[in-house]
């Protein structure tokens, strides 16, 4: 869009943008910007509103984790939406998607679509442990996936990782975790809230206090799931997983590296980060 929108502006700075061609310019210079933020800075010409209409795009569809299991909720799909707001230049935004979700009222109907992810699924093996590590609107498939164990009576243990900004205000699904962990569904719970303190506790701190055990799970044949934050966050757990394994394992950087590999080559390490 930005090459049709230059081709009409005239912007020495937007051409100079699309002849640099360069990914991570354009992701910089999107970031934050809405369609109306090229009007303002950069004006240009339409011969008529047809001729404006033809440089948009469609929307695209966003992708939302189903955060319930049908055995639970028969006849329900849950969605757990982190509603985007943020302020750039000057303006107040909103995601397009979550802030529409969040104004749609009960009994309002809107179009969806299921997109099969065959790469994020519970281990075949309902004995099989599995650790969860889904800070934020990560927690979605984890509690899908321990309805989903509670309701089959899998014997498999579960060990849950959660972090978000506040206990008292952020802790999703608090009353439900709590519960799974009273009853022995969840055999651990290990929560971050990271604005809680002055100094910042992220899920990945918690792994790392818990090292030993976590490699302890992870030799009894444990699966390793991760769900949420792709840009920060899942880099970090990664990092934290091969230090637990290297660490408490008492493996080189090369033997941890892997060992992960084998983990993923097993299907015992799975990700769906965005
Ligand atoms: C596989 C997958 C699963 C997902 N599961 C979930 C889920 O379970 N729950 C969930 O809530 N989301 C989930 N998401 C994310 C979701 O699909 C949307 O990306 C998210 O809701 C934002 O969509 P939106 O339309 O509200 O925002 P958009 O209108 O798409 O706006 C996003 C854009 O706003 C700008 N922006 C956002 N934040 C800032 C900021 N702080 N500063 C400056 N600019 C900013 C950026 O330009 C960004 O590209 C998932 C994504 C994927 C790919
Ligand atoms: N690509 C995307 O579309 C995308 C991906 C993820 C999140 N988001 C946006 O971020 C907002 C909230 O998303 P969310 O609810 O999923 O929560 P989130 O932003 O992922 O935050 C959840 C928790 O993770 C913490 N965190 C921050 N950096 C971390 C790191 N490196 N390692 C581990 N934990 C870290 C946060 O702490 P602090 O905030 O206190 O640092 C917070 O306590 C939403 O607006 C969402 O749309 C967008």
């Amino acid at each position: 869009m930005i090459e049709k929108w230059q081709a009409r502006s005239g912007s020495p700075f937007l051409r100079s943008l699309v002849a640099a061609n360069d990914k991570q310019a354009y992701q910089d210079f999107i970031w934050g910007r809405e369609l109306i933020d090229l009007a303002l800075d950069y004006p240009a010409d339409f011969t008529d509103a047809e001729d404006f209409v033809a440089i948009l795009r469609k929307l695209q569809p966003r992708l939302y984790s189903i955060s319930s299991s049908p055995l639970a909720h028969p006849g329900e799909v849950h969605l757990t939406v982190g509603e985007v707001t943020y302020r750039t230049f000057g303006r107040e935004r909103g995601g397009v998607c979550s802030t529409f979700l969040a104004r749609l009222a009960a009994g309002d109907t809107t179009g969806v679509y299921l997109h099969e992810n065959p790469a994020f699924r519970l281990p075949e093996n309902p004995s099989t442990p599995l650790i969860m590590v889904g800070p934020g609107t990560g927690i979605a498939p984890f509690r899908a996936f321990l309805e989903d164990r509670q309701a089959t009576g899998a014997k498999g243990r579960n060990w849950l990782f959660f972090g978000n900004p506040h206990a008292a205000t952020d802790f999703l699904y608090q009353e439900q975790l709590e519960q799974f962990f009273k009853d022995g569904l969840l055999e651990r719970l290990d929560t971050a809230f990271s604005r809680d303190q002055a100094k910042k506790i992220y899920v990945q701190d918690r792994m790392k206090e818990q090292g030993a055990e976590l490699w302890k799970w992870l030799e009894e044949g444990a699966a390793f799931y991760v769900c949420g934050d792709a840009s920060r966050m899942a880099k970090d757990v990664d990092v934290a997983l091969h230090d637990a394994i290297q660490t408490h394992g008492g493996k080189t950087a090369e033997e941890a590296a892997a060992y992960v590999a084998q983990m993923k080559k097993d299907k015992r390490y799975q990700r769906d980060v965005y």
